[in-house]
């Protein structure tokens, strides 16, 4: 197995991704979800579409459903550690206001879950530091560094996050493809872990990637959506922030509207989103516009926008009124988490026979 992605072992991830698929649709009470979010800000359309929304169709469909906030992961690169405490409180409110139900989905933060952070030891030893080095999320952040200034955490985060997605057993890891290096790097600590210390037997279940096949969005600007960037909408924005930010974004000069993301980018990013609001397609869209410009694009997308996350707006208007709430619903998910993690721990330090 390749720790990076080429076409070949990207083609075997689709095809292993759209068995799973329905596998899920078949037996769904046989899977357990892990996704998880980097809390650094508000969570935007991008999210929604090519996640969030996802998270919740599994969980309806009876999936375990697992939600991590992975707050230790913005301390590789994050200075500003104070405002931690409201970003993650604004992820629940983001999670809960889509439709994540705290009933069903277990929603916890990974720095509270100690066994979770303690499997990362021997997982380590179980990782060659070239390999680490071939990660392409971790090359990339090597490059950017200029090599010398990047820390050890960071270096290391893939391990990591194998830790996230293997201590509580999950066999169905939502990813876009930047992310399947590290799902195969959890495959591969499992592997080695089960074959060095568990006679090859499986304490740590083999995860699969589920690829998203929403369309990916970009940015207003068509570039990658992100809220550093000023380009994205957030799913806290309200609606004049909204209608101000689609009414800069970038088109063409072209009258008439076509959906053609080769020849003109911006505006079909535009329609791709209008369509996600409205379950149209794109060209559907683009047709019923015609000659109207690209003024009555956006007239169009601001309103279904809107329309769109209204709804959602007020759920989480009314979540932050009560941010104890907020808090409780976080410590149920890390107690839940705990119970799992520290039964993991458990058979690890037994199966490495360090019980004394
Ligand atoms: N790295 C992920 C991101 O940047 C967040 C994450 C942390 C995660 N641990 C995970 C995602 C485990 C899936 C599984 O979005």
């Amino acid at each position: 197995m390749s720790l990076t992605i080429n076409n070949e072992s990207f083609e075997v991830a689709t095809r292993r991704s759209r068995e799973l698929e329905t596998q899920i649709q078949d037996h769904p009470e046989r899977f357990r979800m892990l996704t998880g979010d980097r809390p650094t800000g508000p969570l935007h359309i991008g999210h929604l579409f090519g996640t969030l929304l996802n998270r919740v169709r599994m969980q309806e469909l009876g999936v375990d459903v697992f939600v991590l906030i992975a707050d230790y992961q913005t301390i590789t690169d994050r200075d500003a550690p104070e405002r931690i405490r409201d970003d993650v409180l604004g992820l629940v409110a983001d999670y809960l206001a889509v439709g994540i139900d705290p009933n069903k989905a277990t929603i916890f933060a990974h720095s509270q879950i100690a066994e979770i952070n303690q499997l990362m030891l021997p997982f380590l030893s179980l990782v060659g530091v070239g390999e680490l080095q071939r990660n392409p999320t971790v090359k990339e952040e090597f490059a950017v560094s200029g090599g010398s200034s990047m820390n050890a955490l960071m270096f290391t985060y893939p391990v990591h996050q194998a830790a996230d997605i293997l201590f509580c057993g999950a066999n169905v890891v939502p990813v876009g493809r930047d992310q399947l290096p590290h799902v195969e790097l959890a495959r591969l600590i499992a592997r080695r872990f089960n074959d060095r210390y568990n006679s090859g037997e499986p304490l740590f279940l083999e995860p699969t990637a589920l690829l998203s096949n929403a369309p990916l969005i970009l940015g207003l600007d068509g570039r990658k959506m992100s809220k550093s960037r000023n380009n994205a909408i957030a799913l806290a924005m309200d609606e004049d922030e909204t209608a101000r930010i689609v009414s800069a974004a970038p088109t063409d000069a072209e009258r008439r509207i076509t959906f053609d993301p080769v020849r003109r980018p911006e505006v079909s990013n535009l329609l791709s989103i209008l369509s996600l609001c409205t379950d149209e397609t794109p060209s559907a869209v683009a047709e019923e516009i015609g000659d109207s410009g690209s003024r009555e694009v956006k007239r169009r997308l601001t309103e279904a926008l809107n329309e769109r996350l209204r709804p959602i707006r007020e759920r989480r208007r009314e979540l932050l009124k009560d941010p104890a709430h907020l808090s409780i619903v976080l410590a149920r998910g890390d107690e839940r988490a705990r119970e799992i993690a520290a039964q993991t721990l458990n058979r690890v330090l037994e199966s490495m026979h360090m019980r004394y």
